[in-house]
């Protein structure tokens, strides 16, 4: 698994680093769904059981096993051989036998730009109401000190939790409070796949004190308390806070080093539904491509939170590019990640008095010019000047770098950008200029003065040095630059559909901020902070998207504490916005095309709306049976997934028909009609009446096409139906459904994909 931040502009791969323990055992995860034991060691006791049954002895199966999953599902990990693991699968009781993967871990301003301070309904709820709201987070802990996290002004622990303060090293229960309600740590996967936490010779802390910042962030961003004049250099400065000020947090930490195994991610899921949160949000998800739902860590865990009420807010990855979304599971809230109305520019100043817009974080400024050479211009004996752009170490020339802003490129998206910076600040360059076309507004800290450009400002400057025999530049200090236009634009690193395991589900679902966002941090991880330790650090990646979402959804249950999850997340998704700052499209980068449901799917999240959207497209776990059913789950594995037996409706109902608040069709051979259901929140009787965006080639009417609604809670059936005119050719069309009266509009994006006439 892993962590969906981003590092800065690179996404960050240790595994050159992970030593795989090789024996034969692997370390597996045997899943057995629901389960009706009376307590935990009986589930244990049959754990053993079953497994020594497969490896002969029961002292054996105690030394193999590092996790039973007892709370909230049934399962165990444990060290086997491929031979044993097969024979587990066979197990009547099992759903599934799967490798334990390597996840990755893949503000201040923040929720002005999504103005959650207007939203009437839910700030004039009283504190006592508010605060009882629990947040889980799972993710690499949290630094307890920060101010965020303060508890001033909160009443006791809601009574409802039944989480745990779990002491650890510099960690201790004084670190919980009225805010951290509970903190709880998982390594044993980590260790049985990666090897001792020592090995990785970092800082660490065995407990849930969070040595790499990441952690604290989301949690900061979910729930931090008000906390006035933060700034991470004079440029950001206000007053951070998390979107649920008043919220309580419960920490679980699976991820060390930013890798999070399946066998610890489904420990941390299983007492967290357990807990009793009341929203999940997880910034981890598998590398691409996404595994099936039953071989994966968090679709399982979010199956059985689904089922009991908790919405689970997912980042949808860092992949970049078409296929690779992540935690793509129907019942999983799938987040992208947006920019805002503000930018850190740091601009460059040339010697010919061209100012070039670059981005930055610097601590201090450099404004007095100083010469300025390309790193191919500055290569080192023996190193060829394409090699040199790079700015590796030992590419340059000390002697020709010495005292000069170097211009560096990136050569891969996986490259370590600090390092660029030290290494060049190490061989006595005074700055360096960084060229990454793909994502230059995402700043950082390079422990250098720097700053970012694309490609056309690259060409400006290379024109002004051809022509230069001294050339010099600056690098003026950072601005922040608020209500920038057009806000929001898709971030190029967020992940994009479609999804790869269940087309018909649009994913990912929404976006929301995930880009230079600054939150608390913890004062030992000094990657991202330019070396130095900080309290507060901005960094970018879908994670920090997850996060913002999992707050609205929190804001959204405080106002209706009946509602179910899919009722939260049709909530926020129908009344997501596709318009940006400027009224025009959101547009995605690096291209600056109109963004498709498969970059943001229903939009960017627009809190105010969702608190009061009008008709809910809502879903219980029959419906998720019955879509399980379609997607070929077989007999076997749903025979476990309920408590009860289930039978598959034959034949059973198309996934297309599944109560989603989007609408999806991967393989349209003709005529088809699509069914949906929305129930009424709102008050006194009114009609919705139905416009739709048609798809390219594609014509849609839908039948009733205006829907009368008496009372709250009526439901009302409708059928889309589709007539193709021209094959899409293997991609995917897209359109909208939008119902609407006087005061709401409930809008659902359409995604087709015509294989046949
Ligand atoms: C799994 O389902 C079967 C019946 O289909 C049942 O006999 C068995 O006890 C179940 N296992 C668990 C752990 O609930
Ligand atoms: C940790 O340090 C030791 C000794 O210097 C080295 O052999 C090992 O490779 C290092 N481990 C990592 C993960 O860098
Ligand atoms: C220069 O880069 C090329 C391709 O990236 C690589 O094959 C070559 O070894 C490099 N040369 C030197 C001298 O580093
Ligand atoms: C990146 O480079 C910096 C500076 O050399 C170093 O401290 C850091 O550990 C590197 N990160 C990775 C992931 O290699
Ligand atoms: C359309 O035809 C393809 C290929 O024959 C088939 O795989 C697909 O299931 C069909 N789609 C529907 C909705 O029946
Ligand atoms: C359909 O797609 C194939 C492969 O992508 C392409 O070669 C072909 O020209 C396309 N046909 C039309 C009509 O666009």
């Amino acid at each position: 698994m892993k962590i969906h931040k981003l590092f800065a502009l690179f996404l960050i791969l240790r595994f050159g680093y992970i030593h795989a323990i090789s024996t034969d055992a692997k370390h597996y995860i045997v899943y057995m769904g629901n389960h009706a034991h009376p307590s935990s060691e009986s589930v244990i006791k049959d754990n053993h059981h079953m497994l020594a049954s497969v490896i002969g002895s029961y002292e054996g199966a105690q030394d193999v096993i590092h996790h039973h999953y007892t709370k909230s599902f049934r399962g165990f990990s444990a060290m086997l051989t491929a031979d044993q693991a097969q024979r587990l699968a066979e197990e009547e009781s099992v759903v599934s036998v799967f490798q334990s993967k390597i996840n990755k871990v893949q503000t201040t301003h923040s929720w002005k730009f999504l103005k959650v301070d207007s939203i009437q309904q839910y700030n004039h709820l009283p504190i006592k109401v508010k605060s009882d709201v629990i947040v889980g987070v799972i993710d690499s802990g949290i630094w307890p000190e920060s101010k965020s996290f303060s508890d001033h002004g909160l009443g006791p622990v809601p009574k409802k939790f039944k989480g745990k303060c779990v002491p650890g090293e510099m960690f201790t229960l004084a670190n919980c409070n009225r805010k951290i309600i509970g903190a709880r740590y998982y390594f044993k996967g980590f260790e049985a796949q990666v090897g001792p936490l020592e090995s990785f010779n970092g800082t660490f802390f065995r407990s849930a004190r969070d040595s790499d910042g990441h952690g604290t962030h989301v949690a900061s961003i979910v729930a931090g308390s008000l906390v006035p004049d933060v700034s991470l250099i004079e440029a950001a400065k206000g007053t951070a806070r998390g979107g649920v000020p008043s919220a309580r947090l419960a920490i679980y930490r699976a991820c060390w080093f930013d890798i999070c195994t399946d066998a610890d991610m489904l420990s941390a899921l299983d007492d967290a539904i357990h807990d009793g949160v009341d929203v999940l949000s997880t910034a981890v998800g598998p590398q691409p491509p996404q595994p099936s739902y039953f071989h994966d860590a968090v679709s399982i865990g979010a199956f059985h939170a689904f089922q009991k009420g908790i919405l689970v807010s997912a980042s949808v990855g860092n992949g970049f590019f078409a296929q690779t979304a992540t935690n793509v599971a129907p019942w999983i809230l799938t987040v992208a990640a947006s920019t805002m109305d503000r930018e850190f520019q740091s601009n460059i100043g040339l010697g010919n008095s061209k100012i070039i817009k670059g981005f930055g974080l610097n601590p201090s400024n450099l404004e007095s010019a100083s010469g300025l050479i390309a790193g191919s211009d500055a290569a080192a004996p023996g190193i060829p000047p394409r090699n040199a752009s790079f700015c590796q170490i030992n590419s340059l020339d000390p002697n020709l770098v010495k005292g000069k802003i170097v211009v560096c490129t990136v050569e891969k998206i996986t490259d370590n950008a600090t390092q660029l910076g030290v290494y060049t600040r190490n061989i006595g360059g005074v700055g360096m200029i960084l060229v990454e076309p793909l994502a230059q507004d995402l700043v950082f800290q390079f422990g250098t003065q720097a700053t970012l450009i694309g490609q056309d400002e690259l060409e400006e400057i290379q024109k002004y040095i051809a022509t230069e025999r001294n050339p010099v530049a600056a690098i003026y200090q950072t601005k922040t630059v608020l209500a920038t236009k057009p806000a929001p634009e898709i971030a190029a690193f967020s992940s994009k559909g479609p999804n790869i395991i269940t087309p018909d589900i649009i994913k990912p679902d929404i976006a929301a901020p995930g880009v230079n966002i600054l939150a608390a941090w913890s004062p030992v991880a000094l990657f991202f902070s330019g070396l130095h330790p900080v309290d507060y650090d901005v960094i970018s990646g879908s994670s920090l998207a997850a996060a913002h979402v999992a707050a609205v959804a929190a804001i959204i249950k405080t106002s209706h504490p009946s509602w179910s999850p899919a009722a939260i997340k049709s909530a926020m998704m129908t009344t997501a916005t596709v318009l940006d700052n400027t009224g025009n499209c959101i547009r995605r980068h690096p291209d600056d095309t109109c963004a498709t449901p498969f970059d943001y799917g229903s939009g960017h999240v627009n809190p105010v709306a969702a608190i009061q959207p009008g008709l809910i497209y809502d879903l219980d776990s029959n419906d998720v049976i019955d879509f399980l059913c379609s997607y070929g789950a077989t007999a076997a594995q749903l025979k476990n997934l309920t408590s009860q037996i289930f039978r598959c409706k034959s034949p059973s109902r198309p996934s297309y028909d599944f109560n989603y608040p989007s609408i999806g069709v991967s393989n349209m051979n003709g005529s088809l009609s699509v069914q949906r259901t929305v129930t009424y929140y709102g008050k006194g009787s009114t009609q919705y009446i139905s416009k739709i965006e048609q798809p390219s080639g594609v014509h849609v009417t839908v039948t009733p096409s205006v829907l009368k609604f008496t009372n709250a809670g009526d439901k009302m059936s409708f059928t889309a139906n589709f007539t193709p005119s021209k094959a899409s050719n293997g991609s995917f069309v897209f359109g909208a459904l939008t119902w609407s009266n006087a005061i709401h509009t409930v809008r659902s994006p359409i995604a087709v994909n015509v294989l046949s006439l």
